[in-house]
């Protein structure tokens, strides 16, 4: 796709990095008048941007618009599929809803569904999600991954080191650590959970559909009462506004990579990294299935993604599924 000279002024500004870029230079270097700069900043500002103007040496990018549409994250995507075709809503019930049937109606990998807010927000184990208007990031990521339903179950695992990756990278300030399967937790309160639902047939995924919630820039009073002593959000953490789009734009960057290391050579090339940013190993926990009720160190991760419990007796369990506490 080509880029408009409008988002090319934007990307030579947001490279900048916070240091001025001069509109002269602009204009130069683009081949066009100083004048068509100037209405192009006007246009800029209309969307949300703001800039400074600094006497003899130009403008410097002070913030950005608070929103998710395509047309923001392309702005800082660089993936060959991941994020190339992306469905974005004002309000959806849940993005996996939408997810769902576009699989079905043969989207293809890589494609992303966001919306700004969610009316039925799903988590694991048909809990809800509060994913309130403009603050996270509630997007769907449709995966369609060469590999057994049976192998599938550990790319959730995958999904949590790629958004791991992206926080880290962009905010440097704040370390998330997974909570086993794969919550994402800063300072002991969850920041971000994903859900991860298949279509399948008995030897074939057709397609993974990889829901990713992130509280980015919620303050302590937007999250309801039930949920306030144990959520936090970026901005909360890592004090300071979390560009969301870019954000966006990082992990579809960092998921990609991921998934093609992970088809590849399978769940065991991300183990250890799995592992380095756990916070789940080598504690005491209790373990909730459906059914049954565990206690023991978790011990570790298997190959292909499953937890193993050291009960009290020395047995060993393996854990597909389940809630876990540290105790
Ligand atoms: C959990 O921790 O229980 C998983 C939460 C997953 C929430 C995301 S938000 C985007 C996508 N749409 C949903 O309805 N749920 C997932």
């Amino acid at each position: 796709m080509s880029i408009s000279m409008k988002d090319e002024i934007l990307k030579r500004i947001l490279a900048a990095d916070g240091e001025a870029v001069s509109g002269q230079e602009l204009a130069d270097s683009l081949g066009v008048s100083r004048t068509a700069i100037w209405k192009h900043m006007q246009t800029l500002q209309e969307e949300g941007y703001t800039f400074e103007t600094i006497k003899k040496k130009g403008y410097v990018l002070t913030g950005v618009p608070n929103s998710l549409s395509p047309t923001q994250i392309e702005l800082f995507l660089n993936t060959k599929q991941f994020g190339r075709e992306i469905h974005y809503f004002d309000v959806v019930d849940s993005t996996q809803t939408i997810a769902h049937k576009l699989a079905q109606e043969g989207a293809p990998q890589g494609t992303v569904i966001i919306g700004e807010e969610q009316t039925a927000g799903r988590g694991r184990m048909a809990r809800m999600w509060e994913s309130a208007n403009g603050t996270g990031i509630w997007m769907t990521i449709i995966v369609r991954p060469d590999v057994t339903p049976q192998q599938a179950s550990s790319y959730t695992l995958v999904v949590a080191v790629a958004v791991t990756m992206a926080i880290k990278t962009l905010y440097k300030q704040i370390e998330p650590a997974i909570k086993w399967p794969n919550d994402l937790l800063i300072n002991g309160k969850k920041c971000t959970g994903i859900l991860t639902e298949m279509q399948a047939e008995a030897d074939m995924v057709q397609a993974l559909l990889v829901g990713i919630g992130i509280n980015a820039n919620q303050v302590a009073s937007d999250f309801s009462p039930d949920i306030a002593n144990i959520a936090t959000s970026l901005r909360l953490e890592a004090s300071e506004e979390i560009n969301r789009a870019a954000l966006v734009a990082t992990i579809l960057q960092y998921l990609e990579q991921f998934t093609e290391l992970y088809v590849k050579e399978g769940f065991i090339s991300i183990k250890a990294l799995w592992e380095q940013m756990s916070c789940t190993i080598g504690q005491y926990i209790e373990v909730t299935t459906i059914r049954e009720r565990f206690e023991g160190i978790a011990s570790g991760i298997t190959e292909d993604g499953v937890l193993q419990l050291t009960q009290d007796d020395g047995t060993i369990r393996t854990i597909y599924a389940g809630d876990i506490k540290i105790i």
